[in-house]
């Protein structure tokens, strides 16, 4: 099964910028990349911060931009994101018993698990008890299948100091101890770093990468305010099997890769 994951679009209406970037023009170059390329992914993940400010008509504006993705789409909000106002204008996207963002995609290869970790007014990220709660309920359903879970805010440290302050603060460890006696957590997906980080978690492999618009540097000294920079944008290209599972970051706008030509086979 093939997946893309996206994350971070920060989109803001046509011709305004975010930190010196388009946001909806780079949406639309990596919407064009996508349907190009990879129109026969069965699913496409957008990992949060959808919009950049949280206005019902930055989102209703997404939406007509999304409307041009060919492939299935399922959100997830970020810190930049207000629930409120998305649910307003994405209505049939499915949500908990209590209105969290949080839902289940059913696949032939595993359970998809789209958590909702956002804190309204804080950056950092947190998973009460009551999403808890959701979760527990979800993975007891679904001990028989491989299970992918997919979060804005990282439960752990990244080891980038200004970051790592807006993780999901103080709930990795309640996180964890559900997820733990389930040993069925494939692979976690992640965003809010606005950089390529992969590793593992407490055994669990993760993958992370970077943004539509705007990266984060690759900065050890930082603490109070995340930087900001230029680097290019990706998406992600996943392919999901029984037995393993590939994540390619793609930079969709660099023009290096552009010479390539493919051999024609003799
Ligand atoms: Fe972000």
């Amino acid at each position: 099964m093939k997946l893309i994951q996206i994350t971070d679009l920060h989109y803001v209406n046509s011709g305004q910028q975010v930190h010196g970037l388009y946001p909806e023009e780079r949406l639309k170059s990596c919407i064009s990349d996508i349907n190009t390329n990879h129109a026969d992914a069965d699913h496409c993940i957008i990992t949060g911060d959808l919009v950049h400010n949280d206005s019902i008509e930055t989102y209703e504006s997404l939406r007509d931009c999304l409307r041009t993705l060919s492939v299935p789409y399922h959100f997830l909000i970020g810190n930049h994101d207000n629930r409120e106002n998305f649910h307003q204008v994405f209505p049939e996207t499915p949500c908990d018993e209590n209105g969290f963002i949080q839902s289940v995609v059913d696949t032939a290869v595993g359970r998809l698990m789209l958590l909702d970790t956002v804190e309204h007014g804080q950056n950092w990220g947190t998973y009460c008890e009551k999403r808890r709660k959701w979760l527990h309920v979800q993975l007891a359903a679904s001990r028989e299948r491989i299970v992918y879970l997919f979060m804005h805010h990282p439960p752990f440290k990244i080891g980038l100091p200004c970051l790592d302050r807006i993780r999901l603060i103080n709930d990795g460890h309640h996180l964890h101890k559900i997820i733990e006696p389930h040993k069925n957590i494939q692979h976690i997906f992640l965003g809010h770093v606005h950089r390529p980080v992969s590793g593992s978690w407490k055994g669990i492999p993760f993958s992370i990468l970077r943004g539509i618009n705007h990266q984060v540097p690759f900065d050890f000294k930082a603490l109070e305010v995340v930087p900001k920079n230029h680097e290019p944008p990706s998406y992600a290209v996943i392919f999901l099997e029984p037995e393993q599972t590939i994540v390619h970051f793609y930079n969709f706008l660099d023009n290096s890769v552009y010479p390539y030509e493919p051999k024609s086979r003799a």
